[in-house]
């Protein structure tokens, strides 16, 4: 549930977390260094343990100087703090698929229970590759590891991507739920974890001024951008089996279209929230044949180029990526809330790597007025339509544009903004969006977490586009420029309805890249 919790919540109660794919890049990029955040946020539990169950690391020490040297180098955790959360780290050397593996953790749980009174809870989290989720889970249950005894909690995060397509995400919940209860599993998606995010619910539903103008009687349009400068940087094998749209359309954009488009929640408790987002993803239809998968969609992929300067090799010249590699890194949709609300007005959503900008933003576009008094505006900047903007990262800002008199003689007019930027409010700007959620989990809140029916409902959106993508070859890859917008067809997606992308001019670039 969002609250303020980096600010004044109470510290987790007893439990060990236990984290497969210790040694993997999640883990030291951003799970070890949120658990640190936690414990200087004072939320840690008092009685803690991470395990952390990783094939080769058999010793503690070696476990604690490898994560250490990661957390130093790559999220400047202070030495102080290391010092103190490395001692809560134990490590569980083996491989998935043995059962002796699961076998000595249930022995080391049991240890840590007794020695630092972790009263039998236990968070697992799968931080493995996708195909060891189902095996690794089984063999919890299997190895009685799941059972709740005692008043004990046992609860499981699993980290996207949440199968590949409509059936495989099936298999995978039934998989799961063959062994967990909905209550105990936690689909992450960290999105969910930033504030900025959060903060679009208590933007829309905590204040009356916008929301009666939130419909299709005053919204134009609507854009999400989820643009990355950085390339796949090594991660060809994985991404090799993704793309754009499995990475991170489908989940993290479909999260901020979810959001956005919303009905209110009757309660932040329980359901509520995963109700009315459920609702949202349902409300749109999918594709019903390859030709509107063609007419509402574009797929791009980078050539070599440069990015800030900085050269970048095309994307199928990365490291296990194949030659004539056939995936997108970057993927836009059209689509249609078809509700009372939306009805009619187009959600225009992308995500790339290697493009001009790194900006997660949402712009909400209004209607113009009725009448134009003052013509299309003569002043210096040309006012365009009143837009919402929000910044969810790196700049972390509301900004509304509006029309205003350009000073002087006449009654001339320009674009002019009001602005609200989050970091001069968050306290602590150190989270990545893990630290809420993991604290949400230890404290037994799913709030956050995608629930099995979401899933489905966003893959049900999804499957169509890759299906109608996979069955034609993109004979135009590669099709965009490092340091791009990506390719001219996903302008082509907005131009035909007579809109455009809209990108802050180059002031607003340069102090986005300043705060990266
Ligand atoms: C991850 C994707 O889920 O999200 C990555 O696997 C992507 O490819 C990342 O870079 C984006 O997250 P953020 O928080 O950096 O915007």
């Amino acid at each position: 549930m969002p609250r303020r919790k980096m600010a004044n919540e109470p510290a987790a109660g007893p439990c060990t977390v236990v984290i497969f794919g210790a040694s993997g890049d999640l883990t030291k990029r951003l799970l070890v260094p949120a658990l640190c955040h936690l414990q200087s946020f004072r939320l840690l539990p008092r009685n803690f343990a991470m395990v952390g169950v990783a094939r080769s690391i058999t010793k503690d020490a070696s476990l604690r100087a490898e994560l250490g040297k990661a957390a130093r180098e790559l999220s400047e955790i202070p030495v102080a703090d290391w010092k103190k959360f490395q001692r809560n780290i134990f490590s569980c050397a083996g491989d998935f698929d043995d059962p002796e593996t699961f076998r000595r953790l249930s022995d080391l749980l049991a240890r840590l229970e007794k020695e630092r009174g972790t009263a039998g809870n236990v968070l697992f989290y799968l931080a493995t590759p996708a195909n060891a989720f189902a095996p690794v889970v089984e063999a919890l249950g299997k190895a009685g590891l799941l059972q709740e005894e005692k008043g004990g909690w046992r609860r499981v995060i699993v980290e996207k991507p949440f199968g590949r397509d409509l059936a495989s995400a099936k298999e995978l919940n039934r998989q799961l739920s063959a062994v967990l209860r909905e209550d105990q599993t936690y689909r992450i998606d960290h999105y969910l974890g930033k504030e900025t995010v959060q903060n679009l619910l208590v933007f829309r539903f905590g204040n009356a001024l916008f929301e009666p103008a939130w419909n299709r009687n005053y919204i134009d349009n609507i854009q999400i951008t989820l643009a990355e400068t950085l390339g796949v940087e090594g991660r060809g094998k994985f991404y090799e089996t993704a793309g754009a749209l499995r990475d991170v359309l489908e989940n993290h954009v479909f999260v901020l279209l979810a959001l956005i488009a919303m009905e209110p929640p009757t309660s932040l408790q329980g359901d509520g929230l995963r109700n009315e987002m459920g609702k949202v993803l349902a409300a749109i239809h999918p594709f019903r044949n390859s030709k509107a998968v063609f007419a509402h969609s574009a797929r791009g992929q980078y050539r070599a180029g440069k990015v800030d300067g900085k050269k970048i090799a095309a994307y199928r010249a990365e490291k296990n990526v194949a030659r004539d590699s056939e995936v997108e890194t970057f993927a836009a949709l059209r689509l249609e809330v078809d509700n009372w609300r939306w009805a009619g007005v187009p959600f225009y959503l992308r995500t790339g790597k290697a493009l001009a900008q790194r900006a997660t933003r949402i712009v909400v576009e209004f209607k113009t007025t009725p009448l134009m008094l003052f013509g299309c505006g003569e002043g210096p900047v040309p006012p365009g339509p009143n837009r919402l903007i929000f910044d969810i990262q790196p700049q972390q800002a509301i900004t509304v544009h509006f029309r205003g008199k350009t000073p002087g003689a006449g009654m001339h007019t320009e674009r002019v903004t009001m602005d609200f930027d989050y970091r001069e409010f968050q306290k602590d700007p150190r989270a990545n969006g893990y630290e809420t959620l993991i604290y949400d989990a230890m404290i037994g809140d799913n709030t956050l977490f995608h629930r099995t029916d979401l899933v489905e409902t966003a893959w049900r959106i999804a499957t169509p586009v890759l299906k109608a993508w996979a069955a034609k070859t993109p004979r135009e890859f590669p099709n965009y420029a490092p340091g791009s917008e990506g390719p001219a067809s996903a302008d082509k997606l907005l131009l035909r309805d007579g809109h455009r992308w809209w990108t802050p001019g180059p002031q607003r670039a340069r102090a986005a890249r300043g705060s990266e």
